[in-house]
């Protein structure tokens, strides 16, 4: 087994060990803190027959929204535990909920064609970065399964940055008890891949540092554009961002 592989299946087994459990409460307890994702679904503007991908979809707390504010929706979800897959998988089979396909994958090599899919209109990662270890991966890979015009919707732990320093440190030690790790640089990482591919970028932090948004914008005509720095347009307010 290459390490590479032994380092991907030592993952899917920490969190489907993580999950096995978990799951059971996962959305009542996760309720009162993964601030963002509510907003994040109210942008998404995934009109009739829209391809709208949850990677890292858990539970399938997110699709079930999504599903409920755009009926209309094509909606996929793949996640790297076949645990919290159960859970989405009869979530979203209840009668009334719009039907999502699921599948089993890791964030940061999956191919749109395990859904049948070219590519997705919209691609939303929610509080799924910060438990990836190779999480500029997962981004490389969602930016990749883009397709033109689409946009990647991102909500993940900021660095709390305009939080007390005591409750930051709460706050993390907390998260490593879950494997999870705010990603420090995610918005120069972000920022940096718009500029290489002409994309647009919007980014903002919310109560406090809190929670940081991002809005990744693929060009519709990329042919030109890509190979055009001049015209990476990269906006929004620059979060003060904390060393942790
Ligand atoms: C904190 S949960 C977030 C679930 C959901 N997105 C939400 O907002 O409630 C993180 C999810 O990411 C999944 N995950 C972690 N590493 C992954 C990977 N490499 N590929 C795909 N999913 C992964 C976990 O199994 C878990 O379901």
């Amino acid at each position: 087994m290459s390490e590479l592989h032994a380092a991907e299946t030592s993952h899917q087994r920490r969190m489907d060990h993580m999950y096995r459990y978990q799951r059971h409460v996962y959305d009542l307890t996760r309720k009162y803190y993964l601030f963002g994702r509510d907003t994040l679904i109210g942008e998404l503007n995934a009109g009739p027959g829209i391809s709208v991908l949850e990677v890292g979809c858990g539970t399938g707390r997110n699709l079930a929204l999504i599903g409920k504010h755009f009926p209309r929706a094509r909606l996929f979800g793949l996640d790297i535990s076949a645990e919290m897959l159960a859970s989405a998988g009869a979530k979203l089979s209840r009668r009334g909920r719009s039907p999502a396909m699921l599948r089993v994958a890791n964030a940061t090599d999956f191919d749109p064609r395990l859904f049948g899919e070219t590519g997705f209109d919209r691609i939303v990662i929610s509080y799924s970065l910060s438990m990836i270890p190779d999480w500029q991966g997962a981004i490389d890979a969602a930016i990749a399964a883009l397709n033109p015009g689409g946009s990647l919707h991102i909500a993940d732990f900021g660095q709390q940055e305009r939080l007390p320093a005591s409750f930051r440190r709460l706050l993390r030690g907390w998260l490593t008890r879950f494997h999870v790790t705010p990603r420090v640089t995610l918005f120069e990482v972000l920022t940096e891949r718009a500029r290489r591919n002409g994309a647009q970028l919007e980014r903002r932090a919310i109560g406090r540092g809190y929670a940081w948004l991002a809005v990744y914008h693929r060009p519709a005509a990329t042919a030109a554009s890509a190979t055009n720095p001049t015209v990476a347009r990269v906006h929004g307010p620059v979060a003060a961002v904390i060393p942790a």
